[in-house]
């Protein structure tokens, strides 16, 4: 069964270049989680896996370059496209990160970030 959303955090906890808020989910049935970031203003989250070796991509939910412009796994420094996922630089250049659909919208009076699960990755049920 597919939840119909996740209310993931409030949008002013996520800030352009800034620490990644993470969520327990199931990716095919097994424990993962996922990340949720904000670039040039928006929203966006994936499965954190990185394509290269499987591994999370973040340290302490540190998914940025130093820069600010991409997201750089911590295990071999693969680097991709904060809005689409690709891999742009590093062992797996040219794959891509599991994008989520994730949007914006107020509810009840605070602007969230929410997540609507599809496919493989569902939230985790605690
Ligand atoms: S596991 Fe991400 S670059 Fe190797």
């Amino acid at each position: 069964m597919e939840a119909t959303w996740v209310e993931v955090c409030a949008a002013s906890a996520l800030v352009d270049g800034g620490l990644a808020v993470k969520l327990p989910v199931l990716h095919a049935g097994v424990a993962a989680t996922a990340f949720f970031v904000r670039f040039e203003g928006r929203a966006h989250g994936y499965l954190n896996r990185c394509p290269h070796m499987g591994a999370e991509l973040d340290w302490e939910g540190s998914v940025y370059t130093r820069a600010g412009d991409l997201l750089m796994c911590a295990r071999h420094g693969a680097t991709f496209q904060p809005d689409t996922g690709v891999c742009v630089g590093g062992p797996c250049r040219s794959s891509m990160l599991h994008k989520l659909d994730v949007f914006e919208e107020v509810r009840s009076n605070v602007r969230m970030v929410v997540w609507r699960p599809s496919g493989k990755t569902l939230p985790a049920v605690s």
